[in-house]
């Protein structure tokens, strides 16, 4: 039983009205994401994003904890939830203790864990103790070693993924996160579980979309073609930042209005 009402109303969207999602790792874009989203996550990949790391392995409990009370403070209507980060879940004890830390720092909704199968007993654990928490199926950064590339090439591997997705949904998570898998992949595992899904790079047959904003918004170098970039902020960063030099080279800058 589902005792989060935000959490329960992201449940009943099966198959209505998509689920909009977005990536914050601070206060001033979670206020405006807020405005629009349903579903706000302080993703690991921060640690790529904004740290300029190799993985999201790097990324460690008191990062996101830090980021993830920033970005409560622009949160008032939107279901927060944040990843749990590389080895901070490898059983179930484990899991409890430090998604416990988590929540009581920064009062998120709800917590997501990458994988299926091999941590679905720590999922339940969670589960049973109450924690909301959200799946992460498909490609999984926490795991991949190599380059990124899309799942559901082979049938071992599509079979494997919809597994892990039948096991989370009757594990009870409230949604499922699933990651770069080809187009009629998702929409199968759409259609066979009642849980909403949430595709990045993942068809239109998902119940909701999640990006992360920093691509979104094309400040990230980060371009594969489930990205739709729609805005060049770099660029509008790029002649603030060229206005403002010229205008303190040439003394432009302070006017008589910013001066005491
Ligand atoms: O870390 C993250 O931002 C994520 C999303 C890409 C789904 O897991």
């Amino acid at each position: 039983m589902m005792k989060n009402r935000k959490i329960r109303e992201i449940f009943k969207r099966k198959n209505k009205n998509p689920i909009v999602c977005l990536t914050a790792y601070s206060k001033t874009i979670a206020e405006i994401l807020d405005k629009y989203c349903d579903i706000v996550l302080v993703g690991d990949s921060l640690g790529m994003v904004l740290y300029g790391m190799e993985s999201t392995r790097e990324v460690n409990l008191d990062m996101i904890i830090n980021h993830a009370k920033s970005v409560k403070k622009g949160i008032s209507k939107s279901v927060l939830v944040i990843d749990m980060p590389y080895q901070t879940y490898r059983n179930e004890k484990e899991a409890y203790k430090n998604a416990k830390k988590i929540i009581k720092s920064t009062k998120c909704d709800a917590l997501k864990l990458e994988g299926g199968k091999k941590i679905i007993n720590t999922i339940k654990y969670l589960i049973n103790k109450n924690i909301p928490v959200m799946g992460h199926i498909g490609l999984l950064p926490q795991s991949e070693r190599r380059k990124f590339k899309f799942k559901g090439r082979s049938s071992v591997e599509r079979k494997r993924i919809i597994e892990d997705a039948i096991l989370l949904s009757e594990a009870g998570v409230f949604a499922i996160v699933i990651e770069c898998v080809e187009e009629s992949l998702a929409k199968i595992i759409s259609k066979s579980i009642p849980v909403p899904t949430i595709g990045i790079g993942a068809s239109k047959h998902c119940d909701g979309q999640i990006l992360v904003t920093d691509d979104l918004l094309g400040l990230s170098n980060f371009t594969p073609r489930f990205i739709r970039k729609y805005s060049n902020i770099k660029k509008i960063i790029n002649k603030s930042v060229l206005r403002f030099r010229r205008d303190v080279i040439n003394r432009n800058f302070p006017g008589r209005k910013n001066i005491y």
